[in-house]
């Protein structure tokens, strides 16, 4: 059998989480691997909405295995609390997770530095949900790191202490005002080590491996979105993993040849939550519309998002850049009642109509050239078939996928399970 992917395509916050649990169905085994709780999946089903951090979007499956792959990074302190919310539903989750004992653990001193580098920063700052996740990718790739297998092991408090002691000097390297107890972070911290313990440890890649012999079906389901990948994302204003298709191969230790279908979701429009270069951002009234229809607030922080019409020259490069098979849009709900629509399909780039993404696309350097088209007025969150859309509707997914070439599969058309319209 075949792993196939699903990923963000824009600036993350496209759907992902709902969609997961509408593809679960199809699969054996969820897989994440990348990011952390700097993710927020928002599902909803039964009148109930629930946001998953670090958890599987597959959790509320009874069939599915829930992986938490070797390229995520934990925070102890966050999970417990998301298994803490997983209790008022009947799930036995403890029998359907499982996490990699490589992936890597976020210490309470890695969200200080976070915090820290942040101040540090000031007007320049990345906008970071402030989970630690920069600081923890820093130490895994500087192989300094604190990994989930190292909590089975005797004396592993001992390199605890000497890294948390190296990161205390960081934070005073800074020089910033951050107030903090780390007495108080360090208890809930190793309380919360004693929950995670409870889980079942594994070696992922091994893991999967069987599976995959065994005829088993795996989707692996990605956080954040394209635009914020560490090497092809908008950089510096990125994460800190990468988030296209080739971060579900060693962030799960599985073999290229092994994926087949790429699922990439992005909105109907743009949203961008944090700093960084946003060439279709819309500041007016217009802009305004979207967030509030959209509902456009970050699941983590709840900060709110910045909104504008839909990019295809950034949305052709993520689908390149990871080989998306079929698409899914999410969120024409919410472009109901707009007169015109506008679709940036060009760049003007120093004076030159590009097509492709440049290495700068701060607004001092790129303005986007729009083609326009007609709005709908219906309302389609009652719609459960592609035979009921208004025509304008199927004109601009028609265009989408002429420029894309590639076809659009899924629209959803509201936040709940139910409201997913395949094509
Ligand atoms: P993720 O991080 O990609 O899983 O996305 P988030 O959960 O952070 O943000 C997506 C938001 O849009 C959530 O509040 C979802 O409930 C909501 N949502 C998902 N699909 C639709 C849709 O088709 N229409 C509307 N109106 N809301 C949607
Ligand atoms: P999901 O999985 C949207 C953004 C932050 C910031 C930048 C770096 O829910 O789509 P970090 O905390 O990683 O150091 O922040 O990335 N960011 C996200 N934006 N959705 C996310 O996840 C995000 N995770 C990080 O706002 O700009
Ligand atoms: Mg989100």
């Amino acid at each position: 059998m075949a792993v196939d992917l699903l990923l963000g395509l824009q600036w993350g916050d496209e759907g992902k989480g709902k969609i997961v649990d509408v593809l679960t169905k199809n699969y054996d085994i969820i897989a994440r691997f990348q990011g952390g709780p700097n993710a927020g999946h928002t599902l909803e089903f039964d009148g109930i909405k629930h946001v998953l951090r670090t958890i599987p979007s597959g959790i509320f499956h009874e069939k599915s295995i829930n992986l938490i792959g070797n390229g995520v990074v934990i925070d102890p302190v966050v999970f417990a609390k998301e298994l803490e919310g997983l209790d008022q539903f009947d799930i036995d989750y403890k029998s359907r997770m499982v996490i990699s004992r490589k992936a890597h653990l976020i210490l309470p001193t890695h969200r200080l530095l976070d915090a820290a580098s942040e101040a540090s920063k000031g007007k320049a700052k990345i906008g970071s949900t402030l989970k630690g996740i920069g600081p923890t990718y820093m130490d895994k790739t500087g192989r300094n790191g604190i990994r989930v297998g190292d909590i089975e092991l005797a004396g592993w408090k001992k390199k605890y202490r000497a890294l948390a002691n190296k990161h205390e000097g960081m934070i005073d390297f800074y020089d910033v005002d951050i107030q903090y107890d780390l007495d108080d972070m360090e208890k809930e911290f190793f309380q919360a080590i004693e929950v995670l313990k409870t889980l079942k440890f594994i070696d992922s890649e091994e893991y999967l491996r069987n599976a995959l012999k065994e005829g088993k079906s795996i989707l692996a389901e990605g956080a954040q979105g394209s635009l914020l990948d560490i090497d092809f994302g908008t950089y510096p204003f990125v994460t800190s993993s990468n988030t296209t298709a080739a971060g579900a191969c060693t962030g799960l230790g599985i073999a290229p040849t092994r994926i087949k279908e790429v699922h990439g979701i992005f909105k109907a429009y743009t949203t961008r939550v944090g700093s960084g270069p946003f060439p279709t951002e819309l500041f007016d009234e217009t802009g305004a519309k979207m967030a509030k229809i959209g509902n456009e607030f970050g699941a983590v922080t709840g900060r709110p998002r910045r909104c504008g019409w839909l990019d295809l020259v950034a949305l052709k490069y993520s689908c390149e850049v990871n080989g998306v098979t079929q698409l899914m849009m999410m969120k024409g709900d919410v472009l109901s009642g707009f007169d015109v629509l506008k679709i940036c399909t060009a760049y003007k780039y120093k004076g030159e109509v590009i097509n492709h993404l440049p290495y700068n696309i701060e607004s001092e350097n790129v303005s986007p050239i729009y083609t326009d088209m007609k709005g709908w007025k219906e309302d389609l969150t009652k719609m459960n078939d592609p035979s009921q859309f208004p025509k304008e509707l199927n004109d601009y997914i028609n265009f989408l996928e002429k420029e894309l070439e590639i076809p659009i599969k899924i629209v959803s058309v509201g936040p709940d399970r139910t409201q997913t319209i395949h094509r």
